[in-house]
């Protein structure tokens, strides 16, 4: 019997649970975003992050800037937020805007601040095993579905494919400090399909719709699925393909569903723990 892995569930609790602290406080959390251009999937993102962060009593704003903005005028604007004390969270949705050196603009931000925990400050603290002010959204949300399911992940094989900043190297590292067995797979890996098959945690951010299929997945694994992926018939795809794998694997996330509104609920929780720590 495989389990499907409900994220909207466990995200909503979550959810519920810091709309119901936030009302102890005589002060509103507050989450900024900034968004550059017109990207139509960022631009769904963020409404959900702000429409979420309101239902949960946050502050929540939105900063549009046009695809022309500047490297300078950017970075302007982090040095107020950085100063604002009603701002807890700042948050730059990526990608940007090829002009922009992304590096850069995540260094400019506050670690303090850095909800997204993408600052070298938070993202060494989290490869080095001390505590980051705030762990990548996605990758902790998945670490809470596994423990949430009571999926072991001390001694397991675990394969993430994709490395990116944003999933594949932090969730790496969160695994890896709970004493999973890592390999981070790429578009350079050989023999992926192989290295896929040993895993019994297997993770795919890669972006590419329904490349893992049913004879990649270790029966019984607990597969998680973080693509976002439009088909050319123009349907919601993840990276795994579901139909298959969800007959063979353990545990298996759909998309939607899955990890995605777990990436809101803990950049909530992320905004409500940098709150406590300015408060
Ligand atoms: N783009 C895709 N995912 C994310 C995320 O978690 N944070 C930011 N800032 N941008 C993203």
């Amino acid at each position: 019997m495989t389990v499907l892995i409900r994220g909207k569930e466990l995200a909503e609790k979550i959810v519920d649970e810091i709309e119901k602290e936030v009302k102890n406080y005589d002060k509103k959390p507050g989450l900024t975003v900034i968004i550059v251009g017109e990207n139509p999937a960022s631009k769904v993102y963020v409404n959900k992050k702000k429409k979420t962060a309101e239902k949960a009593g946050f502050n929540s704003e939105v900063i549009e800037l046009p695809e022309t903005v500047s490297q300078q005028e950017l970075e302007n604007y982090i040095d107020n937020l950085n100063n604002n004390p009603a701002v807890d969270g700042i948050l730059v949705q990526l990608p940007l805007p090829g002009h922009i050196n992304a590096y850069d603009i995540i260094e400019k931000i506050n670690p303090e601040k850095d909800v997204d925990g993408f600052h070298p400050v938070n993202a060494g603290k989290l490869v080095t095993g001390l505590n980051p002010y705030a762990v990548s959204c996605t990758p902790y949300g998945i670490v809470r579905l596994l423990e949430e399911n009571n999926i072991e992940i001390e001694g397991k094989n675990a394969v993430v494919i994709g490395r990116s900043n944003i999933v594949g190297k932090p969730l790496a590292s969160l695994l890896l400090n709970r004493n999973a067995t890592v390999t981070v797979c790429h578009s350079r890996t050989k023999n992926l399909k192989e290295i896929c098959s040993r895993a019994d945690i297997l993770v795919a951010a890669v972006g590419r719709a329904k490349l893992v299929k049913a004879d990649w997945v270790k029966p019984g694994a607990a597969v998680i699925d973080v693509g976002m992926n439009r088909t050319e018939d123009g349907k919601l795809a993840g990276d795994v393909d579901f139909d298959e794998v969800s007959e063979k694997a353990g545990y298996i996330t759909p998309v939607p569903g899955g990890v995605g509104p777990m990436t809101i609920a803990i950049l909530l929780f992320n905004t409500l723990k940098l709150f406590k720590l300015h408060n």
